[in-house]
């Protein structure tokens, strides 16, 4: 691991932002909790897609559909077979399964000789059992992606809303893979989320809208800050069976330049496949012309875990010893924190207090205020700043005589005083 990205686990890990997944039971590969903090970030980043992707526009809506399908969705899509595979060796002798190639001679576990066998697929769904009998014919899978969820319910969507051609479907929700080699802390994990449009067009507009979903999901990270990101187009040989064009959004992480999220031009694939499969007729009739066809579908799809380790490693800075975790406002887990002055005045905590929750009441709209009243002022702004608080809120002994406060700026660490009448204006200003 790169030292900068030990720096971020161990501070996601001591201020609450991710956890090890089980790790009063000693961890379990793959899998992470988010604290309190990481909660927020996490709340925010699918927040703010939904506001741009879905509330903000006339032709998107949104639907949450159920983790565990029907398992013929799976076949349909092809998530049952090798596109959706790791290559592996697995050792006759004591079923290890691995990442490997001709050249490896003994099984890394137990040292059976393996020379001469061939990487076979091994398919990355996870399975269940759906009712009391563990046969073949309960047999489901935890979904691989979010996107099926949409497909198989268009037909819904299309006979309950007024929208029409061009329009988009999106979902918030778990995934799940089971990855063979889960890696780079939050960057490759066997369950994640994902935030996925499907946005489905006319066939002959498809070249059109892919341009515009890739400007608009560009334009979505720039205007939250992040910086070090490039657009990658695949080649035409990379491209996955049910792909026109695909272009990866890509960041640079201490571990390299790597894909946050893709948006594909799956052409007409998946209505078509789940028409064929389901026997229900997905085609789209124009409801001006009668035209009927399969639209196309441009799919942004992108992961929030993913995002939110972008998101970290772009905001963490060192500054002498301060560390500052630099997140936009409209991340950060705390939009603000109140303190007074000193905890051992009974005057200036009590008027604190009042300051706390007249705040936290008029911008809750806005996002989470954090109150802190332990150690020293100068130890309270380094937290805060370590967290991504933009802006620290101190009660001291003037705010007694003329009813004003400071407020210190994160990045510039510079302090102005307000009259508390003002205060919750200002913040919303400034955030
Ligand atoms: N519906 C298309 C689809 O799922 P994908 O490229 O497999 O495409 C889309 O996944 C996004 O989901 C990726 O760009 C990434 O952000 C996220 N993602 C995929 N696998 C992941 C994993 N194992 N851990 C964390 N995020 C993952």
């Amino acid at each position: 691991m790169t030292d900068k990205l030990e720096k971020i686990v161990s501070l996601c890990k001591r201020r609450g932002f991710i956890f090890p997944g089980s790790e009063i039971y000693g961890g379990f590969s793959g899998f992470y909790d988010f604290g309190p903090l990481g909660a927020e970030l996490k709340f925010n980043i699918k927040q703010e897609w939904w506001k741009e992707v879905v509330q903000k526009r006339d032709d998107v809506v949104g639907i949450n559909a159920a983790i565990i399908m029907n398992p013929k969705v799976w076949e349909a899509s092809g998530h049952l077979g090798a596109g959706f595979s790791d290559m592996l060796i697995e050792c006759p002798k004591c079923h290890k399964r691995f990442k490997g190639d001709d050249a490896e001679n003994e099984c890394p576990e137990c040292g059976t000789n393996i020379s001469g066998l061939k990487p076979r697929p091994f398919n990355i769904m996870f399975r269940t059992f759906v009712g009391p009998v563990e046969d073949t014919a309960s047999v489901a899978y935890l979904r691989g992606e979010t996107a099926a969820g949409i497909f198989v319910n268009f037909k819904n969507v299309v006979d309950t809303t007024r929208i029409s051609v061009p329009f988009g479907i999106a979902q918030i929700g778990k995934a799940f893979r089971n990855e063979i080699n889960p890696k780079d802390y939050i960057f490759r994990t066997r369950e994640f989320e994902q935030m996925e449009m499907e946005y489905f067009v006319k066939p002959g507009d498809d070249d059109g809208a892919f341009k515009n979903w890739v400007a608009e999901r560009v334009k979505w990270y720039e205007r939250l800050g992040l910086s070090n990101i490039r657009e990658k187009k695949q080649p035409k040989k990379e491209l996955a069976h049910y792909s026109k064009a695909t272009t990866d959004i890509e960041y640079e992480f201490p571990f390299g330049w790597q894909e946050i999220e893709g948006i594909a031009n799956r052409t007409d694939f998946d209505l078509r496949v789940h028409s064929e499969h389901s026997g229900e007729d997905l085609s789209y009739t124009d409801k001006d012309t009668g035209e009927k066809y399969l639209p196309y579908v441009i799919e942004p799809s992108a992961g929030v875990d993913r995002i939110a380790l972008a998101f970290l490693c772009d905001a963490y800075t060192e500054d002498g010893n301060r560390t500052i975790l630099r997140l936009h406002p409209k991340l950060v887990p705390y939009k603000a924190a109140v303190f007074p002055l000193v905890a051992n005045k009974p005057e200036l905590v009590a008027k604190a207090r009042e300051v706390y929750s007249n705040l936290k009441s008029q911008i809750s709209n806005l996002g989470s205020i954090a109150w802190d009243d332990r150690g020293n002022i100068g130890k309270r702004y380094y937290s805060q700043d370590e967290i991504g608080t933009p802006y620290c809120i101190t009660i001291d002994y003037q705010t007694l005589e003329d009813d004003t406060v400071t407020i210190r700026d994160r990045d510039t660490t510079k302090q102005e005083r307000v009259k508390i009448e003002e205060l919750s204006r200002t913040v919303c200003a400034k955030l």
